[in-house]
């Protein structure tokens, strides 16, 4: 019988427990998909501890999951019985065994690639996607300062704009992980707001500061990015693993004439032919071993709150995934 993980209030990790549940046939638009691999992300944190009030409770958590086509809607004609595919969405669901599903939000996995390392890192790559051809052109941007370099987005970001030919600086939690960095292509990394970086920053970009700044980390290292951005330079916040950065004053970015920009994926998929382009290019980058990619770890579906607490823990690397 469908099983999935359902969140009936907001807390600790024990929130999230197995039940019983009834999948529908898929309507005309829709598929059924049988789930093999679902990734776990700092925003199903966010969501079970309820600073995303965004999953209505009672609900099933998860943006992000891989599996195999069970049963097609009637009006699904680019899809068939047997397809592996990849979906991430806004809508939520995806800690379950079963699910239905529009079939315009899933991606079909080329034979070359797994289920598992799409459930952990298809948004991941699509984020970097976004980040480096979406949000603006990097074409004059040099050197760059990538927090949190060692993260799930983060190694893949470095690792991809190492590959462009970028000089990428990283800024990360431990000791351990400033070695992980320099291995997915930091020229040099530092544990963050270590003031060695401010000399360093002077030395390596001639005293006028990064061209860009990505940072993920928000509350914690939001002011040493801008303090690190150059003049007319610019700093891409896309996420908080630390807290939420307070209202930033319009007169704070005239200072040094810096845009900032906070880009959101969802807004970027939705629109479903630029959701088909980027697919394909992170595909390609996959198959083309752009990326290096840590070893997963599994979980067990019912295990589900074990992997929340390690990811907490920022002791898991950045691909935990639960297998139903
Ligand atoms: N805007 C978007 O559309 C979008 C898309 C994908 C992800 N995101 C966001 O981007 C961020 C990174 O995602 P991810 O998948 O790379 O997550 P991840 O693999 O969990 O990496 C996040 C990293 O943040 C660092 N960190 C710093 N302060 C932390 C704290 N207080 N608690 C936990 N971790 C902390 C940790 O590295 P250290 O131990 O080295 O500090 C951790 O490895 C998340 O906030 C996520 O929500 C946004």
């Amino acid at each position: 019988m469908p099983e999935a993980v359902v969140q009936r209030t907001y807390g600790q990790s024990d929130v999230l427990n197995i039940e019983k549940i009834t999948v529908n046939d898929p309507a005309d638009d829709e598929i059924l998909i049988k789930q093999t691999a679902i990734g776990i992300h700092f925003h199903d944190i966010y969501v079970r501890t309820g600073l995303y009030k965004t999953l209505n409770l009672p609900g099933i958590p998860g943006v992000e999951a891989s599996g195999i086509i069970e049963k097609l809607g009637k009006s699904v004609n680019n899809l068939k019985v047997g397809d592996r595919v990849v979906y991430i969405t806004g809508s939520y669901g995806a800690y379950s065994s079963h699910r239905v599903i529009n079939h315009k939000i899933v991606a079909k996995i080329p034979d070359e690639l797994d289920d598992a390392t799409m459930a952990t890192n298809f948004s991941r790559a699509l984020t970097v996607n976004m980040l480096t051809e979406q949000v603006f052109n990097l074409k004059d941007k040099k050197i760059i300062l990538v927090t949190a370099a060692a993260g799930g987005v983060g190694r893949l970001l470095c690792q991809y704009l190492n590959s462009m030919g970028k000089i990428v600086i990283g800024t990360v939690g431990s000791q351990e992980k400033i070695t992980l960095a320099k291995s997915y292509g930091c020229k040099n990394a530092f544990i963050y707001n270590d003031d060695n970086i401010i000399e360093y920053s002077k030395e390596i970009t001639k005293g006028n500061g990064f061209d860009l700044v990505y940072d993920s980390v928000g509350l914690d290292t939001f002011e040493q990015s801008y303090n690190l951005a150059s003049n007319c330079g610019y700093l891409i916040n896309f996420g908080q693993s630390s807290g939420p950065i307070p209202p930033v004053e319009m007169s704070k970015l005239a200072q040094k004439s810096l845009s900032i920009s906070r880009p959101i994926l969802f807004h970027y998929t939705n629109q479903r032919s630029l959701f088909e382009n980027m697919s394909r290019s992170v595909f390609d980058q996959f198959i083309n071993n752009v990326y290096s990619l840590e070893d997963k770890m599994c979980f067990d579906l019912k295990n589900v709150s074990q992997a929340h607490d390690i990811l907490e823990s920022r002791k898991g690397g950045g691909s935990l995934y639960l297998k139903p």
